[in-house]
């Protein structure tokens, strides 16, 4: 199944490209979800309408559409997706890939992306035995670009022989495999995300303000790299990543009790925003007010903290731990102060000030600080955050 994953498609201009509106339809039916390229050349074989309406989704096409620039340019359009697939790929833009020309939108989201990318080649027969198209294919594998298909048969221009693109199923179960066997396959991560609800009494309780939104990009650009990801998370507002395996929990005790129920992982990155204190002896009947008597004084206990316990264990701690520091002034030091206290091997640092708009926004400004020094990182989404991240780790559980 494919459900939560975001497949970007760019329909090349073959005949073939009427299958890719049969794999449109198939991709969909695993619960994928297909943002479109049309490229001029594939919008003569296929209209727009019928790839937008099948798609359900904004259809891309043009470079140069401002309107489109405003709401998502291209490096982040090459980018919101776990996979990049050509269907039909033709041999022009193989030929443009395997010489990184970007003179188009496919072609400069395809140059611009740090996603794996897979093509379904489709040509005529003499065309896909050329000496440049084998060329071509074979710098294509050389730069890591998956490939399906051609098949051999029968060719709508009435010749026979390989070149006939991949039919619909071939190609979902090659997204499939491509998008289960990432770089993270066979490691299990873990990840806690969104607030904590320390209960007063049985309506009220102490929160803050953490979307959850951060946690759940992370745990979603780890099952992109095809991780087993256990996500423990509290009552949050952000939806809920894909492909994972949910604990959803309420307070610091619980959120304690389920990340230590998941070891052993491979890696654990902390990115709940655990409140600090509990309520001692919070009520189990709801504290009323009486008129006239002297407002209730609440009294609180600290928290266990979770990260710390985690970083400090012995046989069972993960090989990679991750924390975050929310901060709200001298982010760098305090942050480089929590890593030492914490154990943890790596810390997100982040400015959470409400200027900064971080808490409870789409976007986050980290500094990720490690025994090699800090590496700043620019303003980005969250997504894009989660991303790196993602990367990083695996080149980090690669070594
Ligand atoms: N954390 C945790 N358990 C806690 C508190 C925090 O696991 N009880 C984790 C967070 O998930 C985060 C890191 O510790 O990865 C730092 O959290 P933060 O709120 O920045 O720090 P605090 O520990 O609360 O320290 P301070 O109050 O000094 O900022």
């Amino acid at each position: 199944m494919l459900s939560g994953r975001k497949i970007l498609l760019i329909i090349g201009g073959g005949i073939a490209a009427y299958k890719s509106l049969d794999l449109i339809r198939r991709l969909r039916d695993r619960g994928a979800s297909v943002v479109p390229v049309l490229t001029k050349g594939g919008a003569e074989f296929v209209t727009p309408l019928s790839v937008a309406a099948l798609a359900g989704e904004k259809l891309y096409r043009d470079l140069f559409d401002l309107g489109d620039e405003a709401e998502m340019g291209h490096i982040q359009l090459s980018r919101a997706a776990d996979l990049i697939v050509v269907a039909p790929a033709t041999a022009d833009l193989m030929a443009k890939m395997a010489n990184g020309q970007a003179n188009d939108l496919a072609t400069t989201l395809l140059l611009a992306t740090d996603k794996r990318v897979l093509i379904a080649p489709a040509m005529n027969v003499r065309m896909w035995e050329h000496a440049a198209t084998v060329r071509n294919a074979e710098k294509l594998k050389q730069d890591g670009i998956l490939s399906v298909g051609p098949d051999e048969g029968d060719m709508a221009c009435g010749e026979y022989g390989p070149g006939r693109m991949a039919e619909p199923l071939a190609i979902v179960a090659a997204v499939e495999d491509a998008l289960l066997n990432g770089p993270l396959k066979g490691k299990h991560v873990l990840v806690t995300s969104g607030p904590t609800h320390e209960p007063i009494d049985p309506v009220r309780y102490i929160a803050n303000r953490s979307s959850g939104a951060q946690g759940a990009a992370i745990a979603n650009a780890l099952v992109a790299l095809g991780a087993k990801v256990t996500f423990v998370t509290g009552p949050a507002h952000a939806e809920m990543p894909a492909g994972c395996v949910i604990v959803p929990v309420e307070t610091a005790d619980e959120m304690l009790a389920a990340v230590t129920k998941s070891l052993p992982v491979d890696a654990a990155v902390f990115a709940a925003a655990v409140a600090d204190w509990k309520v001692i002896s919070a009520s189990d009947k709801k504290i009323k007010k009486t008129k006239g008597a002297k407002l209730p004084v609440l009294e609180f206990s600290e928290n266990p903290d979770i990260l710390q316990t985690i970083s400090s264990m012995g046989k069972d701690r993960p090989k990679l731990v991750v924390g975050f520091a929310a901060e709200t002034d001298d982010v760098q030091k305090n942050a480089t102060d929590k890593r030492q206290r914490k154990g943890c091997d790596w810390i997100l640092a982040n400015d959470v000030s409400p200027a900064t708009g971080i808490m409870g926004g789409s976007e986050n400004d980290v500094t990720l600080i490690s025994d090699q020094g800090a590496e700043n990182w620019p303003r980005m989404s969250k997504i894009a955050v989660g991303q790196r991240l993602a990367d990083k780790i695996s080149d980090e559980l690669d070594d």
